[in-house]
């Protein structure tokens, strides 16, 4: 099978690579301006051609929560955003913490033709945050992260042996560092939003805290640790702290975290309820700045589809999670990029070197015999979000209605079409 994409113009998170005919052949990059009969023509002219996004972070909800998501709906909503790998989640029913498990997700993902899966798997047997799961069986059958994720792991014993582990078996350990002490039974931020709105806050000490006991036991054991979503200031200057040591940690911020504050909680709609929660202005600005000045290694969406009536509930008994995987690029693009002054490159490096140095993968490149894992991506146009023409399950999100450019219109894997817009 040979595909050609026409007047390609090329960028990633290193630059500007020029307009060329990109050529696709069995999966994987052909090269540039070679002539010759193709089996498929696809033109891009006008658009930008660039390497398909890796997604460390996704709640696909397979198995066992079906009605919020499914490997299909999932994966077919990651094509969908420009994402060509997803790493799940491990926080599903039954947990991710068994090797069958994992090999049986792996297999029925290659069947389905859009993104490709790396599954994670659960540091603990069962979530439970007691026992250790069997990291090399489950990294055998094609676990690619241990983590807890969703559940904070509370014994820092347990996360010290969970390192000492990962390193013997060069695995990556993903953190959801908040003190459950700390965060107690807080919906929102705490601060003045959750004081006027009278709910129950959640401390930026319990991300913050959770992220000094994390790095530390990193730099401690080496093993490698990505902090996922640091969502306020003082957990990010943590994190700095520690990079400026030296200790093995890469971190990871959300799409949400960026653009939205507490204050979209005064509608009391648990569609922005979210952990760790949606912080101030403030610390979305640090935040950018950190993204700026290349303390980020990812930008991780934490998709976390649920179904309209568990978010119908009121503010305390909805579950925390928004849906995003498939306006994650538009709207960092719209609000970053153009509305920000951020370079496309760094936004585009995130989504596509950072995460693979995070996973020590080899990085996405248009060099011949590369995997033709591409997404052209429309920066002209403007679109308002519309949830009802998802493909994921949760046909809803916080940003519906808002005008966004930078859609992605064709994501192919393997060299092959895993979405094609309209
Ligand atoms: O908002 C969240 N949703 N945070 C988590 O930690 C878990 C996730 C989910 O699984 O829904
Ligand atoms: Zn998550």
């Amino acid at each position: 099978m040979r595909v050609i994409i026409q007047n390609a113009h090329l960028r990633d998170g290193r630059g500007d690579h020029g307009a060329h005919d990109l050529y696709l052949q069995d999966g994987v990059i052909e090269g540039v301006n070679l002539g010759g009969k193709v089996d498929e023509t696809f033109d891009a002219a006008g658009r930008l051609v660039t390497p398909a996004f890796i997604d460390l972070h996704a709640h696909l909800r397979e198995p066992g929560q079906e009605q919020k998501e499914d490997l299909a709906s999932g994966l077919a909503a990651a094509a969908a955003g420009g994402f060509g790998t997803v790493v799940s989640m491990a926080n599903t029913t039954p947990p991710v913490d068994d090797p069958g498990v994992v090999a049986s997700l792996i297999h029925k993902a290659e069947r389905l033709g859009f993104a490709r899966l790396r599954p994670a798997a659960t540091l603990s047997r069962g979530l439970k945050g007691q026992e250790l799961t069997d990291f090399a069986a489950l990294k055998d059958a094609g676990a690619v992260m241990i983590t807890d994720d969703g559940v904070p792991v509370a014994d820092g014993h347990l996360m010290r042996r969970a390192c000492e582990y990962a390193l013997d078996h060069g695995l990556v350990i993903q953190t959801h560092s908040e003190d459950p002490g700390l965060r107690q039974n807080g919906v929102i931020n705490e601060g003045v939003v959750s004081q006027r709105l009278g709910l129950p806050g959640n401390p930026v000490a319990a991300e913050a805290a959770m992220i000094y006991r994390d790095c530390e036991i990193a730099a401690m054991t080496g093993a490698r640790v990505h902090i996922a979503h640091v969502s306020s200031k003082r957990g990010m200057q943590v994190v700095e702290f520690f990079r400026a040591q030296g200790a093995p940690i890469t971190c990871e911020v959300t799409p949400h975290h960026l653009t939205l504050t507490d204050a979209v909680l005064e509608t009391f709609d648990p569609i922005h309820k979210v952990a760790p929660p949606l912080r101030t202005a403030e610390d979305i600005a640090f935040l950018r700045d950190a993204v700026r000045r290349g303390v980020v290694d990812s930008i991780g969406t934490d998709h976390a589809p649920h179904t309209r009536a568990e978010k119908d509930r009121d503010m305390v008994a909805a579950p925390f999670g928004i849906g995003n995987i498939e306006v994650t690029f538009p709207l960092l693009y719209t609000e970053l990029v153009e509305g920000d002054g951020l370079p496309l490159e760094t936004l585009l490096h995130l989504l596509q070197a950072g995460p693979a140095r995070v996973m020590s993968w080899s990085v996405p490149t248009f060099e011949p015999g590369q995997p033709a894992d591409l997404v052209v991506l429309d920066l002209e146009a403007e679109r308002a979000v519309q949830p009802e023409t998802f493909k994921s399950k949760a046909k809803f999100s916080p940003w519906e209605g808002l005008s966004l450019k930078g859609w992605p219109m064709l994501t192919f894997v393997r060299g092959c079409v895993a979405y094609m817009s309209g």
